[in-house]
C-alpha cells in the first residue's frame, strides 16, 4: 500500500499524500452532491501546493481563513468565483486581497468588520458579497478545543442581531447581502449534530421571512464531517452520502437557494501519512520507550487535542511479538508524545513508521521549535 522503497530513500520525518485516495474522495463527493450543491475544499487542513492544484483542477471551491490562503488558493488555479473567505479578524490588507481579486463571498463575523469592508470596498469602488456567519448555538459532539457553534465561543453573530445587522447591511452601498454561513466544530461523527444545525437553519429561515426579509441567495453549513482515526484502512473514505443526504433531508432549502460546503478533514485527513524513524529504544523498570525522529513539531494534534493516530511500523520483522511501547518524539517538552502504552510489534532503531490519518491539520501545523526544520511533503507522484 505504500511505497516503501521508495520511502527508504528519503530522509525522515516526511509527509506522504495519497493522491489516488484524494481522487476517489473527491469523485466520492461529486457523486454524492447535488447541483445546487457546492464544496469549497478548507484550506487550512493541507495547504500542499500540489494537493491544492488537484482539488482546484477536480472542480472544487476554496474555503480561506486568511490572505495566505487566499493567495495559495488563487496560485493552484482555484477561480476567484469559487473562494470563500472566513475569519474572525480579517485584517485590511486581506480584506483588499478578497476584493481586488473578487472573491465569491466574504464570510462576516461582526458589525465592525462590516463596516470595514464596506468601507475598503465603496473607497475601491468595488461591492463586496458577504454571508453573515451566524453562531447557531449548537453543540456538537465533538473535542471542545473544535467546537465552534456556542455562544461561549469567539465565532460570528449572536442570533439576537441578525435582523438587525442584514438591515445595516442592506443600507450599506459597498456589500451585498448574498446568505448565511455556519460551522459548529469538526470531527462530527453524529450526522444528529447536522440534523441540529439544519433545523436551527430553518427556524432562522421562517423567522427571516415572516419578517419580510428577502431570501438569502446562499446558505452555507460550513465543514466538520470527521473521519474514522481509529480504522483507517477500514474507512478510507467517509460517508458522503450520509453527509449529504443529511442535510438534503432536513434543510428546507428556499427555491433556487445554493448549498455551500467547506470541508477539510473530510478530504484529506485519510490520504496523508507523517512518515518517521526510530531513532532509539530505550526501556526502564516500567517503560518502553520508542524514540522517533518526528515530533509534536512535525505532527502537533495528539500534544495538543489528546488525538489519536493510528501508528504502523512498516519495517517489523515479526508482527506477532508484540510489546508496548509510549511512542516519542525528541522534542524538549514533556508533552511530546505521540501515544501511551500502545502495542506494536518489537520494534527496532532505523524502523520506518508510519502516522496514519495525518493528512489534515497534519503538516500545515508543523513548526520550527527546537529550530528542527519543516518537513517535507511528498505525493505519489513525486515518488513515481
Ligand atoms: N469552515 C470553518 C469556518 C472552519 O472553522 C473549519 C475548521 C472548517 C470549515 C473545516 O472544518 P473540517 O471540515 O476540517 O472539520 N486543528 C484542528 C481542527 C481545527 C478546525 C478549524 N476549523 C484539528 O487538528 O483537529
Amino acid at each position: 500500500m505504500f511505497p516503501l522503497d521508495k520511502f527508504q530513500k528519503l530522509s525522515t520525518p516526511f509527509y506522504y499524500y495519497d493522491t489516488k485516495l484524494l481522487r476517489e474522495t473527491l469523485k466520492c463527493i461529486r457523486e454524492s452532491i447535488s447541483e445546487n450543491m457546492h464544496v469549497h475544499y478548507a484550506v487550512k487542513a493541507c495547504a500542499n501546493p500540489k494537493i491544492l492544484s488537484i482539488i482546484a483542477q477536480e472542480g472544487f471551491g476554496a474555503d480561506c481563513v486568511s490572505g495566505g490562503e487566499i493567495e495559495a488558493a488563487l496560485s493552484a488555479g482555484f477561480p476567484a468565483k469559487k473562494i470563500v473567505y472566513a475569519g474572525v479578524g480579517k485584517s485590511d490588507s486581506e480584506i483588499m486581497l478578497g476584493l481586488k481579486n473578487n472573491i465569491f463571498a466574504f464570510n462576516v463575523e461582526s458589525i465592525p468588520e462590516l463596516e470595514i469592508i464596506n468601507q475598503l470596498a465603496v473607497e475601491n469602488g468595488k461591492t463586496a458579497r458577504i454571508a453573515l456567519r451566524i453562531n447557531p448555538n449548537v453543540g456538537a459532539h465533538t473535542h471542545a478545543n473544535i467546537t465552534t457553534g456556542l455562544a461561549e465561543n469567539k465565532f460570528g453573530i449572536d442570533m439576537q442581531d441578525m435582523e438587525h445587522i442584514i438591515k445595516l447591511a442592506s443600507e450599506m452601498k459597498g456589500v451585498k447581502f448574498i446568505g448565511l454561513h455556519f460551522h459548529i466544530g469538526s470531527q462530527i461523527l453524529e450526522m444528529d449534530d447536522f440534523v441540529a444545525l439544519s433545523r436551527r437553519i430553518n427556524d432562522i429561515q421562517d423567522r427571516l421571512d415572516s419578517q419580510g426579509f428577502p431570501i438569502a441567495s446562499d446558505i452555507n453549513v460550513g465543514g466538520g464531517l470527521g473521519i474514522d482515526y481509529e480504522q483507517p484502512d477500514a474507512n478510507p473514505i467517509p460517508d458522503f452520502h450520509s453527509y449529504f443526504n443529511t442535510y438534503r433531508k432536513h434543510l428546507k432549502l428556499r427555491p433556487g437557494q445554493q448549498l455551500h460546503f467547506e470541508l477539510g478533514r473530510a478530504i484529506m485527513a485519510q490520504c496523508g501519512t507523517l512518515l518517521s524513524r526510530v531513532l532509539y529504544i530505550k526501556s526502564n523498570p516500567i517503560k518502553n520507550f520508542c524514540i522517533v525522529d518526528a515530533g509534536m513539531t512535525d505532527l502537533i494534534r495528539p500534544a495538543l487535542y489528546g488525538a489519536y493516530h493510528q501508528i504502523d511500523n512498516l519495517t517489523a520483522e515479526n508482527t506477532t511479538d508484540f510489546v508496548t511501547y509510549d511512542v516519542v518524539g525528541p522534542i524538549c517538552e514533556s508533552s511530546d508524545v505521540f501515544i501511551k502504552n500502545y502495542g506494536m510489534p518489537r520494534t527496532k532503531r532505523g524502523d520506518m513508521i508510519a502516522f496514519r490519518s495525518a493528512g489534515a491539520y497534519g503538516e500545515i501545523m508543523a513548526s520550527c521549535y527546537n529550530c528542527r526544520r519543516l518537513p517535507h511533503g511528498y505525493t505519489t507522484e513525486d515518488l513515481l
